[in-house]
């Protein structure tokens, strides 16, 4: 009888170690959500022999990354085979051209392994995102991934996040960390806002005196803007040198991320002027702003001034591959140049209506010299009102009417409204919350934003190329603070960006961020836990 126990045990024990369960130890949660997925039975088990193998030419940094990942899982140095292929055990990551779309991946697994299939080291990147959503551990502590067919790409071409480092200013490896956030959530692009009126934040060569004195404030008002009077008597400041550009622009390329630089003009240049008075209208002397807002003392049309700029911005275009420069131009007050008889006379001289004309003629100029240097300009909203240049890409912020205007117009746009995407307001009931630049944005809102307008059809839809979250940070002293702020919004807003409309469910949303927290969690996020149960 022991004996017939002991065949019957031996060949229990047998059989589970041959076909392993059958049940995944947790639901298949993934932010943003795929184009189509199915599941099938089983999963396959990773472990030390599991080997990466490598299909094609130009796989870029991509199978590193796996093999960086799964080493990290399973503690060994796994082996990274290229060509001839494996029945089992396999991470297949193969260039195919048959998958469509430059962000486009496919993944199927099984028992026996996964593949990852795309037409660019991009796209399996992409697959790289989902795979690590994939994984789970089971009662054992062994790491698998579901048998599923996935065919996935992005509904938008350009899914985008902010970060304004001219009011505070973040280290280095913050803004890697920021990068890392918007690989992991699909996202291509990172508008770098660099220059504030309460700081100028980046090297440049020619002009020392922008970063020796325009990076730097000698206080910062206490409170909210709008009715304090109190400074903390503490002087702030830092930049970015060039190297360290460098260095983050390298980082960002390596995770498929495009940085798209921001040099504001012709406003919010106060700290330009405290370093350069000369390209005032008046003379200075000027300070490093210390309070928010918007401030009356701008930069002046003068010849100086656009010499200056073309200076600035050539060593900006040498730093930063991005086909896109942001070059601002919002929230420019026409006082100082209604005073100037010097703008007054280039007002008549160029046959110009008014001041609006003149910011026009302004941002015109600027997207000559950019496009001479086969640069494309970007600048908010704020380049239609006296007629847009004509190139310009056009980052509707005041609600969705200059995006809706822009693409009539038949220029590209990126949507970004005060209402669905500025998440530097609350994101619940002001009382519990620390202080705020103020509005009301809640995860859910973010979630329901539909970027194509209504009053489009399908040609001038075309021109919206996305969306894009946006940081300012007045009210964000510190890294950790951007991050509450940050998330999860963005992880609803990379969902609106990439996955179809029709695919959006915002309960089954919040469900799948109870998983995709981890990944958070793992990379120490202060992510704010107002969707959650805790
Ligand atoms: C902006 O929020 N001033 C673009």
């Amino acid at each position: 009888m022991l004996k017939i126990l002991t065949i019957v045990l031996v060949i229990f024990v047998v059989m589970a170690c041959e076909s392993p369960q059958e049940e995944l130890p947790g639901p298949i949660h993934i932010v943003p959500i795929p184009l189509e997925m199915t599941v099938d039975k089983g999963y396959f088990q990773v472990g030390g022999n599991t080997v990466i193998h490598t299909v094609g030419a130009d796989l870029g940094p991509v199978p590193g990354y796996v093999k960086e990942y799964f080493d990290g899982l399973t503690g060994k140095d796994l082996t990274i085979q290229y060509g001839e292929s494996i029945s089992k055990g396999y991470i297949k990551l193969e260039l195919a051209g048959a998958v469509e779309g430059k962000e486009a991946y496919e993944i199927s697994s099984s028992r026996k392994g996964v593949s990852v299939k795309a037409s660019t080291a991009h796209g399996l990147f992409y697959g790289l995102q989902t795979i690590k959503q994939l994984v789970q551990q089971d009662s054992k502590g062994n790491y698998v991934i579901p048998a599923v067919m996935i065919k996935d790409a992005p509904r938008f071409g350009y899914r985008g996040m902010h970060l304004d480092v001219g009011r505070h200013f973040y280290p280095v490896d913050f803004i890697k960390k920021y990068i890392d956030l918007i690989a992991l959530h699909k996202m291509n692009t990172f508008h770098w806002h660099l220059t504030e009126d309460q700081g100028w934040r980046i090297e440049i060569k020619k002009y020392p005196k922008l970063t020796e004195i325009g990076a730097y404030r000698k206080e910062t008002v206490v409170g909210h803007a709008s009715n304090s009077k109190a400074y903390d008597g503490i002087p702030y400041g830092g930049f970015y040198t060039q190297q360290q550009v460098k260095e983050i622009v390298k980082y960002a390329g390596d995770r498929f991320i495009t940085v798209l630089p921001e040099i504001e003009m012709p406003g919010h240049s106060q700290a330009v002027l405290a370093a350069y008075p000369e390209f005032a209208c008046k003379p200075g002397p000027y300070e490093v702003a210390t309070t928010w807002g918007v401030m009356k003392d701008v930069l002046c049309p003068t010849e100086e001034t656009f010499s200056f700029l073309q200076d600035v911005l050539t060593e900006v275009m040498a730093l930063f591959p991005s086909e896109y420069i942001h070059i601002g131009a919002d929230e420019c007050p026409k006082d100082r140049w209604k005073e100037s008889q010097y703008a007054q006379d280039l007002v008549k001289r160029e046959g110009l209506k008014d001041e609006h004309e003149l910011q026009s003629y302004f941002v015109r100029r600027i997207e000559k010299f950019l496009n001479a240097n086969d640069r494309k300009l970007v600048g908010w909203d704020e380049i239609l009102e006296g007629g847009l240049s004509p190139n310009a890409t056009v980052m509707s912020w005041r609600g969705e009417k200059g995006g809706i205007e822009a693409a009539k117009q038949g220029h590209e746009v990126i949507m970004s409204p005060t209402t669905y995407c500025y998440f530097d307001y609350y994101q619940a009931d002001p009382e519990t919350e620390e202080l705020s630049i103020g509005g009301f944005l809640p995860v859910e809102k973010v979630y329901g934003y539909e970027p194509i307008p209504a009053e489009l059809d399908t040609d001038q839809a075309k021109y919206i190329l996305g969306g894009q979250g946006n940081v300012w940070t007045e009210y964000m002293k510190t890294s950790k603070r951007v991050e509450y702020m940050a998330l999860p919004r963005m992880s609803a807003l990379a969902e609106v960006l990439w996955s179809p409309g029709d695919k959006k469910d915002y309960n089954h949303f919040v469900e799948r961020m109870g998983s995709f927290r981890k990944h958070l969690d793992a990379m120490e996020v202060n992510y704010a836990r107002h969707i959650f149960q805790d």
